[in-house]
């Protein structure tokens, strides 16, 4: 019985033709172990020492199993590693992932920054009326700028609707929707006449800043656009206010930024007009406030050393890429 088990153990090329051997010849049904069993029913004497032999026999079949068993699993895990290899430094096919224009990139990270200050998010229609474009804002019926030159006018021009020239018509909005105390932040798509070239686009983007309050001076928007360029162009950048004039706002100003070795104009700002103030419903002596305007493709083009407008402008995914996709 032992000599036919450890033939078959011996025999057995896989873990599967194992198991079988096991069942025949090792386990409580094999015939070694029937022969253990009936040790039960011997004379004692005769017991000892059959007990013996069946003894040493079904232990040379136990370990001779084990021995095989170990051999059969490490061919088998030997052989698993093989086929079942994974070659991790495959290169996968990967559908480009899309991702957002840089201006609306520079866009987000202007509201997150202004909304870490306290202030709110507001937006505007794009088809404004003339009146808040212009009128509201103080800039008289003969102000240049309304001509057909660089405003688009909508037909019929009785409608009194303009593409928005500017994102100051949201500070109107706004002062006409909410109570002071007011902290706004007003980024949007803006229209002028204007042909398409290296620095000018016919549509283009602003970010409108407008804040009224008990008690706000010039020293909190001065302070409120130094924040906004070191947080923009780095905490190096300088920034300084040059005497200006526009209607909506008294004093005015320009704001310019010093960096990369050269100061930049960037925007417009100012205490906004009692006229203004007024026009909305809010009294000048109790409530003042400061107001700011800056182009967005400027302050991206001068950040990245960007060149040519038509790179912003034409959407060529060649150009985007280098700004990563700005999800997050
Ligand atoms: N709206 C002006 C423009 O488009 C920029 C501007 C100037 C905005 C002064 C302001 C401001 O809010 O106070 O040129």
């Amino acid at each position: 019985m032992v000599a036919t088990a450890l033939t078959a153990i011996a025999g057995a090329s896989n873990l599967d033709e194992l198991k079988e051997v096991r069942i025949e010849h090792v386990g409580d049904r094999s015939p070694i172990a029937k022969a253990n069993q009936s040790l039960g029913q011997m004379e004692v004497a005769a017991r000892a020492e059959f007990g013996k032999v069946v003894g040493k026999g079904r232990g040379l079949v136990a370990s001779a199993f084990e021995a095989r068993q170990s051999v059969l699993e490490a061919e088998r895990d030997a052989r698993v590693l093989i086929e079942e290899r994974v070659d991790v430094s495959i290169t996968a096919k990967r559908t480009p992932q899309g991702g957002l224009h840089p201006l609306t990139i520079l866009t987000n990270e202007i509201c997150d920054l202004f909304l870490g200050l306290g202030y709110r998010v507001a937006e505007g229609p794009e088809l404004e009326a003339e009146w808040l474009n212009f009128d509201a804002l103080n800039i008289p019926a003969d102000h240049p700028a309304r001509t057909m030159q660089d405003t688009f006018f909508i037909e019929p021009l009785e409608s009194h609707l303009v593409l928005r020239t500017h994102t100051s018509p949201v500070q109107m909005r706004t002062m006409l929707e909410e109570k002071p105390p007011i902290y706004v932040i007003c980024p949007g798509r803006t229209y002028r006449a204007d042909e398409l070239d290296a620095t000018h686009t016919p549509v283009f983007s602003q970010v409108e800043g407008l804040v009224i309050d008990r008690g706000i001076t010039m020293a909190d928007l001065k302070g409120t656009l130094d924040y906004f360029a070191r947080s923009i162009f780095g905490p190096d950048v300088k920034t300084r206010l040059r005497p200006s004039f526009f209607p909506f706002t008294e004093p005015s100003a320009e704001v310019d930024f010093f960096f990369n070795g050269r100061w930049v104009e960037w925007g417009g700002c100012g205490m906004v007009n009692p006229k203004v103030l007024r026009a909305a419903g809010i009294d000048p002596d109790e409530f003042s406030g400061f107001a700011f305007g800056m182009g967005l493709e400027r302050t991206l083009m001068v950040r990245h050393g960007i060149t040519d407008m038509h790179d912003i402008v034409e959407g060529d995914i060649r150009f985007t890429q280098n700004f990563g996709s700005g999800l997050r």
